[in-house]
């Protein structure tokens, strides 16, 4: 495995020790973990809060910006600022004041294209509002995730990600919406997503130093039960079946979420409304942030998630489902489960002698496995012959520990047994497809995997599990989070609202619990190998 490199930050007397992937600015490289610096702009070198001690290793140039905020002495005594410094291998620094803890955080590295982030803006600007921002957000069953954006130029400002507080109210979907049969829980739902996405915007101003009165545009995007949630009406109908392939009203029914927000009090909120009562406008923007429609044919696009949408692009017709993922990408439902997020084991491969070694996200203590190192644990695990293509641990053991640093984690039989129906439930969806549109999965010339797998899933375990089409290394594309992307394209781009549009005008909805082929596809796709074409 190439070594990750690690910043090693010393604060409070103690060493912690942080891999990340070069490229972006130390304070980026903070903002992802739980040691953010100090800051009171978008890292413009422009407030002089986010200052480090470096002690070691290349932190790139001095920039004009420190000259003018630090001066020669502190430059001489190791001073820098964290917005300017790009580490490009290992490095020490010590934080010299950290900022106060929050939820928010900025988004693992991989998990968002930066491209897809900066659009063509040419959309209208909001009208009385100089300098106006908009803000893009996906509303996802596990996390939001928020990108800020000048509507003017398009630059990105800032980006935040955390937990979806409805959580506490049911892992998925199906469970929070029959809590929300009770008014007063449903209130409670709606309220604690505006909420977080009031709370993630009070953080963006306070550490990037933007005036929130200039946000004069948000665009949301989500699965249907999360908008319908949030919206707080319709999410009764999502119970009943026959409601599921039909359109359902999401639009913001409470004209006090701008004053909520403290955003402009005329700002434009535009929920974009699903495709269907299954099939959320998340997948639509998953579909304009990759422009699968205008791409080689045929492609799939998989969105992983607990609640996964997949979509089949023929060259003259869009498929689109969604099939259940459950908790195997995000939380797990054994001990081993948890998110990309920071601690999490993202990455283990084997050496010869069948060893592992674990690679853990922005930290050096090892909290859980995130669904791209569970792919490759379980992966590894079938060809060591540790696990069987039926998912059994060959020598009767319900666990297998995992030494990942000073920790050892224990994959649960349960992980295991999770992982292979979210696959069954997909390759089902994708073969249902595939079937409709009379494609052979082998055939497909672009599969784009969206989801929080961000662009850490190894292809080829994922594809020797049966998690994607068996198709040349070379036709998979690792997209991250599509849905914020293209949120953000619907934000400011005129093109990426006619391409949603002609998506939504176009696409063929496929109920699978009503497909006579789905039973007998999730059981082939149980097994732990290659996806059957
Ligand atoms: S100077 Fe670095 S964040 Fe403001």
């Amino acid at each position: 495995m190439t070594a990750v490199p690690v910043i090693t930050a010393l604060f409070d007397g103690k060493c912690h020790r942080l891999t990340f992937d070069p490229g972006p600015s130390l304070r980026d490289i903070l903002d992802a973990t739980d040691y953010r610096v100090r800051s009171a702009c978008p890292g413009l070198g422009a407030c002089g809060l986010c200052r480090v001690r470096w002690l070691a290793g290349d932190g790139g140039p001095i920039t004009p910006a420190e000259w003018l905020q630090l001066g020669d002495a502190p430059l001489a005594e190791g001073l820098r600022l964290a917005c300017q410094c790009r580490p490009g291998g290992d490095a020490t620094v010590e934080l010299l004041s950290l900022a106060a803890p929050s939820d928010w955080h900025v988004p693992p590295a991989g998990l968002i294209s930066a491209a897809a982030l900066s659009p063509a803006s040419d959309r209208a600007l909001p009208s009385g509002i100089a300098h106006p921002l908009g803000v893009a957000v996906d509303v996802g069953t596990s996390h939001l995730t928020i990108a800020v954006s000048d509507l003017s130029s398009g630059r990105p400002l800032a980006l935040r990600f955390g937990r979806n507080p409805q959580g506490r109210y049911g892992a998925d979907v199906v469970t929070r919406l029959v809590a929300a049969e009770d008014p007063a829980v449903a209130a409670r739902l709606a309220a604690a997503v505006r909420e977080a996405i009031g709370a993630a915007l009070a953080d963006v101003g306070a550490r990037e130093g933007l005036d929130l009165h200039r946000i004069g545009r948000v665009a949301i995007v989500g699965n249907t039960a999360m908008l319908a949630l949030l919206a707080g009406r319709n999410h009764q109908l999502l119970l009943q079946p026959s409601q599921w392939t039909r359109p359902l009203d999401c639009a913001p029914a409470d004209a006090a979420w701008a004053s909520d927000w403290g955003i402009a009090a005329e700002a434009d909120i535009e929920a974009e409304p699903p495709l269907g009562g299954f099939v959320g406008s998340d997948l639509l923007a998953g579909l304009v942030a990759t422009r699968l429609t205008e791409g080689r044919a045929p492609a799939a696009f998989i969105d992983f998630g607990t609640n996964s949408e997949i979509a089949l692009w023929t060259g003259e017709q869009l498929w689109v489902t969604a099939a259940a993922g459950g908790p195997a990408f995000e939380t797990g439902p054994g001990r081993a489960g948890m998110p990309a997020e920071p601690g999490a084991v993202y990455r283990v491969t084997f050496d010869g002698a069948g060893r592992p070694a674990c690679a853990i996200l922005a930290g050096d203590r090892a909290r859980g496995l995130c669904g791209s190192g569970l792919v490759d644990l379980v992966a590894g695990l079938r060809r060591a012959g540790t696990l069987t293509a039926t998912g059994k641990f060959s020598g009767g053991e319900a666990s297998y520990p995992l030494s990942a640093g000073d920790q050892t984690l224990s994959l649960d039989w349960r992980d295991v047994d999770a992982l292979q129906r979210a696959k069954g439930a997909i390759g089902a969806g994708i073969a249902v497809l595939c079937s409709r549109a009379g494609v052979a999965s082998a055939d497909l010339r672009r599969v784009v995997a969206a989801g929080l797998f961000g662009r850490y899933l190894d292809v080829a375990n994922a594809q020797a599990i049966g998690l994607l089409p068996d198709v040349a290394a070379d036709r998979v594309e690792l997209a991250g989070n599509t849905a914020l992307a293209g949120a953000v394209g619907l934000l400011l781009s005129r093109r990426a609202r006619e391409e949603a549009a002609r998506c939504r005008a176009g696409a063929r909805l496929v109920n699978l619990a009503r497909e006579p082929g789905f039973d007998e596809a999730f059981l082939e796709n149980l097994y732990l190998q290659p996806m059957v074409s």
